[in-house]
């Protein structure tokens, strides 16, 4: 089977990069971004490509080749899903915030209104993908409701999990590592398998494009992150222990990432991992595994979400310790508050939940962010619901330059590791500052000797 028409549901931080990439490498397939929100739908199709809501290197140049050509966004989710051949839903699975599974579990919903919808809307026979980080066994779910529609319409079901960074998007989709397509055994399940492999074929090399059953594809994307995480984890746990012992934290990474079986990347000590997936896709596996009773192997993994959480708040109390026990009323510039560079997502970033911690102790904090917008920071805090909206308005200031926000602070905070902190002039930040003026560098970003020479009092991750 060729497919000629993609309907994508949801226009997101997966959805949007992923379909336009697609689009751009495979100019003969039609591909359809529907989204129920038409703010994002909107930006989407902004004249000014500058102005697309996801910011990403390389991805506006990406849109503006392939929009109005073989590229659609738009709200008309019916329409898209009917005209499909095949659907991708990309939408939301974030953590439970009520009844069973809360604060652990996936939050299905969005996923189901999916799988509803498309049995509604179908008269043609479908291919559906799940691009949404799932649960293992969602697909029975899917399965269940497309296939109770007595519309007599088939349905296959594939597990296709995206496995792109922010900030690096665009090269993560144009070159994978790899790309896991599962779906079922049967004849039926093999051909819906090899239509999705002839769309990645297009670009990536064939030996590159993994299949499997259904079930191993959807575990297989909750364990990539949970072993991504663990790592950010053990290096951060290491890195309490460099700070007890004159060890440096980057000088041990280097000496164990050159042992070829434990390898260099995902070994950089921080403030804490952050963004929409680690923490949601862990809790989900902890979740999971607690499920069918498996009670060490939930306990293990949980681990990586306490020492995740301890790292955030070691580095706001290491602040208030430093500013001699009491932040009240004290200026603490934050570098960043994006969950890592290159990107304007702010979801989870450890940034958030330190400067509640300091908040908390009445700080006064100056935020500046080089892609997050204003607004954002103020939607972040008050979505902690930690104190009113007026009181994080009062507390908390965001600069549109980062030498307004270092101005007369006691501190500055480097939260996320945007390359343009390094090339800042140091020395004017230094004369503006109160005395003594301390660096707290969560990302292990700037050269602290340098800093040192200009005088700052430089206190960073695991040294
Ligand atoms: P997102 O919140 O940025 O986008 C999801 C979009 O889906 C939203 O715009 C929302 O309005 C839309 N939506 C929800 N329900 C809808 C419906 N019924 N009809 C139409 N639109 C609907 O989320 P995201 O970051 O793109 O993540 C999507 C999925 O991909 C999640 O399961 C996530 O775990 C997974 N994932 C994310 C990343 C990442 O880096 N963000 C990477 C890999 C996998
Ligand atoms: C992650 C996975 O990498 C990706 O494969 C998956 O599809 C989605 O989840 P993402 O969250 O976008 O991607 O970014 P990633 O580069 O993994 O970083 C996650 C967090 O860990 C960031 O806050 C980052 O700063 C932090 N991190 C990463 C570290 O603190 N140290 C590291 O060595 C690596």
């Amino acid at each position: 089977m060729t497919v000629k028409k993609i309907c994508c549901i949801g226009a997101g931080y997966v959805g949007g990069p992923t379909m336009a990439v697609i689009a751009k490498q495979c100019p003969d397939i039609q591909v359809t971004v529907v989204d129920l929100n038409e703010a994002r739908i909107a930006a989407w199709n902004d004249q000014d490509v500058n102005k697309i809501p996801v910011y990403e290197p390389g991805l506006s140049d990406i849109v503006a080749e392939a929009r109005g050509r073989n590229l659609f966004f738009s709200t008309e989710v019916d329409k898209a899903i009917d005209e499909a051949d095949m659907i991708f839903i990309s939408v939301n699975t974030p953590t439970k915030t009520y009844g069973a599974g809360k604060g652990q579990a996936a939050d299905l919903k969005w996923i189901e209104l999916c799988a509803r919808q498309i049995a509604r809307v179908s008269t043609t026979d479908k291919i559906v993908v799940e691009k949404s980080t799932l649960p293992v066994r969602t697909a029975s779910t899917l399965r269940d409701i497309l296939h109770h529609t007595g519309n007599g319409v088939r349905f296959q079901i594939l597990s296709n999990p995206e496995f792109l960074a922010e900030g690096t998007a665009v090269e993560d989709l144009l070159e994978p590592d790899r790309v896991l397509i599962g779906g079922d055994q049967d004849e039926e399940g093999k051909t819906a398998i090899e239509a999705l492999v002839n769309v990645y074929s297009r670009w990536v090399p064939r030996e590159r494009i993994l299949t499997t059953n259904v079930w191993s594809s959807e575990l297989s994307k909750l364990t990539a992150n949970a072993f991504l995480a663990q790592r950010v984890s053990s290096i951060n746990a290491l890195s309490e222990l460099c700070e007890h012992t004159e060890a440096e934290i980057n000088e041990v990474a280097r000496a164990i990432g050159t042992d070829s079986r434990i390898g260099p990347k995902f070994l950089k000590a921080s403030v804490g991992f952050g963004g929409s997936c680690f923490q949601k896709d862990i809790l989900n596996l902890v979740y999971i595994a607690r499920s069918y009773g498996l009670t060490e192997v939930a306990d293990y993994w949980e681990q990586v979400i306490i020492m995740n959480d301890h790292q955030k708040k070691r580095f706001a109390n290491k602040i208030i310790r430093a500013l001699y026990n009491t932040v009240n009323g004290k200026k603490i510039a934050f570098l960043g508050w994006a969950f890592k560079k290159d990107t304007n997502d702010t979801r989870e970033s450890a940034a958030i939940y330190v400067a509640d911690h300091l908040l908390y102790e009445q700080a006064q904090v100056a935020v500046y962010d080089p892609k997050v917008v204003e607004q954002q920071v103020y939607i972040d805090l008050d979505y902690l619901a930690t104190r009113s909206t007026e009181e994080n308005k009062t507390l908390v200031t965001v600069q549109n330059d980062p030498y307004e926000a270092c101005k007369d602070a006691h501190a500055v905070a480097i939260l996320t590791e945007w390359d343009e902190f390094k090339d800042y002039d140091w020395q004017r930040i230094y004369d503006s500052m109160l005395k003594p003026a301390k660096i707290f560098d969560g990302r292990n970003l700037l050269d602290k000797k340098k800093l040192e020479e200009i005088g700052f009092q430089v206190h960073a991750i695991g040294s």
